[in-house]
């Protein structure tokens, strides 16, 4: 079985793009394991050395609503935050951000939502709420020097208020960005997105003066269309893509978010369009089947599926 695809590129698509690695902390928040520490800290360090260029580590969010990542100072004390490598963590309120700041953290990433329902399920917030928690969030951060990302979420369809109308989720997106955040991730956190929807939502935010080299896109494969999702917004001219290790991932408060477009898959169709990411699929293979190992389950991803026993 071949370990690479045949490269054939595709016209006026980007040369290179930037994988923001999210399996740390968008896959193992959802994991009903518990993930050791040790096993945490290797994770980050191996998606390092296999050549991601940015991993988001985990959540400074509160313990009892997402413990699986309850140990965050403990991890972030055990990674090389003054790297190369850029690993950004998830901060919703002033108390998270004193958090990050207190361990030494550099890049931070507030997630807002597009509904108000998941605001609420999510935050405990109402929509606007969001936004006066998230304004001095941004702006202390940003004081302290740090880089500070936003999330969007719910921009495909929401399960509670169903299908989101592209407005809506310009509006939110843009609320967030004047608050001061340096690139906007549009999630899919159901995942029921599909590629001419995609095209619909990057028009949007054009006509609102929002380029794609301020935005990001952020899949969830719950009806298996993030790969060709993520083509279709490459096809916009989009140039970052999140993405997790072996696919795993989901929103513990989000009704039906299964697992993130899997970074194999993504690493997969890149190469096979002579698109550049510094990725080494073989060590991101290798990492995904080992972690596999420690949440007794196989890795969702096909890319991984197909050569996990050729090169682990
Ligand atoms: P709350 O209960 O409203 O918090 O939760 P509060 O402000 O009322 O405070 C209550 C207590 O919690 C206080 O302590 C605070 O100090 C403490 P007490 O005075 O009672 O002793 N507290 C905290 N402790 C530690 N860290 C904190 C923190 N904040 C307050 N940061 C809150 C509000 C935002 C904290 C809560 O709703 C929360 O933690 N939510 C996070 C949910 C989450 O992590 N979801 C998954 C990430 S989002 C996602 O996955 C989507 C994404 O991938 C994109 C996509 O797919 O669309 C990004
Ligand atoms: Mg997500």
């Amino acid at each position: 079985m071949p370990d690479l695809p045949a490269v054939v590129p595709e016209a006026s698509l980007p040369e290179r793009v930037t994988i923001y690695e999210v399996g740390p902390r968008d896959g193992l928040q959802n994991e009903s394991t518990i993930v050791p520490l040790d096993v945490k800290a290797e994770f980050v360090e191996r998606l390092i050395a296999a050549g991601l260029p940015i991993v988001e580590a985990t959540s400074f969010v509160h313990p009892t609503w997402v413990p699986q990542l309850a140990d965050a100072e403990e991890l972030v004390a055990r990674l090389p935050l003054d790297g190369p490598v850029p690993l950004p963590v998830l901060v919703p309120n002033e108390r998270g951000l004193d958090r990050a700041l207190a361990a030494g953290c550099t890049h931070v990433a507030i997630f807002g939502s597009a509904t108000e329902t998941f605001a609420k399920k999510n935050l405990n917030s109402s929509l606007d709420g969001q936004y006066a928690m998230f304004e001095p969030v941004v702006r202390r951060a940003l004081d302290a020097g740090l880089d500070v990302r936003a999330y969007v979420s719910m921009c495909f369809g929401d399960p509670w208020e169903g299908q989101v109308p592209v407005g809506q989720v310009v509006d939110a997106g843009r609320r967030l960005l004047d608050l001061g955040a340096t690139q906007l991730s549009l999630g899919d956190t159901i995942g029921v997105g599909t590629p001419g929807h995609v095209g619909a939502l990057l028009d949007a935010f054009d006509g609102a003066d929002v380029g794609v080299e301020r935005l990001a896109m952020h899949f969830h494969d719950t009806y298996g269309q993030a790969l060709a999702n993520a083509l279709a917004a490459l096809r916009h001219g989009i140039t970052t893509f999140d993405a997790s290790a072996g696919g795993l991932g989901g929103c513990p408060y989000a009704e039906s978010a299964t697992g993130n477009l899997a970074t194999e898959d993504l690493v997969w169709m890149l190469t096979g369009l002579g698109i550049g990411h510094g990725v080494d699929l073989d060590q991101l293979v290798a990492t995904s089947t080992w972690m596999a190992g420690h949440l007794g389950r196989p890795s969702p991803s096909a890319v991984v599926r197909a050569l996990g026993s050729v090169v682990d």
